[in-house]
């Protein structure tokens, strides 16, 4: 899957006649699964049309601030399309308008969005071999990257003017692709390890039966997928679970018991920077399994249970540089038991969700959770869906490890 999956990108489309070549832009930025909203300076409506963009893309095109011509004047807000964006790329990028850009000239709707724009700004020059060499264009170049902007450099070859030279846009594939590996390399959990658990666990009686609950696993699986996006490498021990996950940083290893799950865990756990138990474990299991399957008599029925391992007990007790994240499913003084947990188990943070809560727990798509950290600060959210949980856990991580 490409890091631009689901992202949302604003081309900024100037006047060169490398303009043309956006329209394959836009179609391999879908095709990696983003969604595409453009803008185009006035005179650049004379290389590609409004309508083939449009259409491309599959949202309006905007070029002006308001359309005099239309009756029903509806006003393009700049600031809104540069909220939107999770990424703005100007391309073709003209000598005119990257010097613009890089002087806080505002005189047109691309260049007001870009000043509005919160989101990584990527732009790519398109001019002939002069102008692209020119002291005061290489002077916008290196004060857009002072801004943190990033020049996707143009290529040598055959120019409009017929002149050979550098000044040609990059191919469009190449855009995509210098996007998608800059990206990747600035994501924030790049190069990090993480452990996560997910599901429950089955504790065997007899070759058929087992004691189970009713975990899905979901949360965890959410938790893998939203720190994969962020470019962890993710060791997802799951027991068992109908979830399906394909991520190429994902390596899901399945487990069944309480101690198959232990097992898996401290196999990983020296090499991980963050380890994340979201697991419903068993906190009891059979003593005895049976070797074949327990035949129904009259009689009432006796199975002796031991306690399970606390895995996240057991890493808490080990841990040195690792960021240890417990949950706690409540039913009653949440808070309390909670803290508890927290400090018993020698956590850096824990994850509250009560059943008191409608929409929380078990086997639901959404979940409401508190998050309480070493100094007992409570944070506590609305009910979301458990994809956006995940992302909030995560980003708490993020502000404790940084
Ligand atoms: N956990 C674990 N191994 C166990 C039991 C629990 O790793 N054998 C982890 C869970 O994955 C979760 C946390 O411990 O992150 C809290 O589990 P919970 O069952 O709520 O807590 P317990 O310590 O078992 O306490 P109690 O059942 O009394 O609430």
């Amino acid at each position: 899957m490409s890091v631009l999956s689901g992202k949302k990108i604003l081309l900024g489309i100037s006047a060169g006649i490398a303009a043309y070549k956006t329209a394959s832009l836009v179609r391999l930025f879908i095709k990696s699964g983003a969604e595409v909203k453009v803008i185009m300076t006035p005179a650049s409506k004379d290389f590609i049309t409004p309508l083939t963009l449009s259409t491309l893309s599959k949202n309006p095109v905007s070029s002006v601030f308001y359309d005099k011509k239309e009756e029903n004047e509806l006003w393009n807000n700049h600031v809104d399309l540069g909220l939107w964006a999770d990424l703005m790329l100007v391309a073709p990028a003209t000598a005119n308008t990257l010097s613009k850009m890089a002087n806080g000239t505002c005189d047109n709707l691309l260049l007001a969005t870009y000043l509005s724009a919160k989101c990584p700004v990527y732009f790519a020059p398109a001019m002939d071999l002069d102008m692209y060499k020119h002291p005061s264009t290489k002077n916008s170049f290196k004060k857009l990257q002072s801004f943190n902007n990033v020049m996707i450099p143009a290529t040598s070859g055959e120019l409009a003017s017929g002149l050979v030279g550098e000044g040609r846009m990059a191919e469009p594939q190449h855009m995509v692709s210098f996007i998608e590996k800059d990206l990747l390399s600035k994501l924030p959990l790049k190069g990090k390890k993480l452990l996560i658990t997910a599901g429950p666990t089955y504790e065997a009686i007899d070759p058929v039966r087992f004691i189970g609950n009713h975990s899905s696993g979901k949360m965890g699986f959410e938790i893998a997928k939203a720190a994969a996006n962020l470019g962890a490498e993710v060791s997802l021990i799951s027991g068992p679970s109908n979830q399906q996950i394909q991520h190429a940083l994902i390596h899901r290893i399945d487990v069944n018991s309480a101690e198959e799950m232990y097992t898996s865990v401290h196999d990983c756990f020296d090499e991980v920077d963050i380890a994340i138990l979201s697991a419903a474990v068993a906190d009891y299991r059979p003593k005895n399994v049976a070797q074949q399957k327990i035949k129904k008599t009259v009689a009432a029925l006796e199975i002796e249970l031991e306690p399970t391992k606390d895995i996240l007990a057991s890493l808490g007790a080990i841990k040195k540089q690792q960021f240890l994240v417990g949950f706690a499913l409540e039913t009653e003084n949440e808070l309390e038991n909670a803290k508890g947990k927290l400090q018993r188990k020698n956590l850096d943070m824990i994850v509250l969700n009560s059943l008191q809560d409608k929409g929380a727990g078990f086997a639901t798509d959404t979940n409401k959770i508190t998050i309480i950290d070493r100094s007992s600060k409570e944070i506590s959210f609305e009910l979301k869906s458990k994809a956006a949980v995940a992302k909030d856990i995560i980003s708490e991580i993020l502000k404790r490890i940084a």
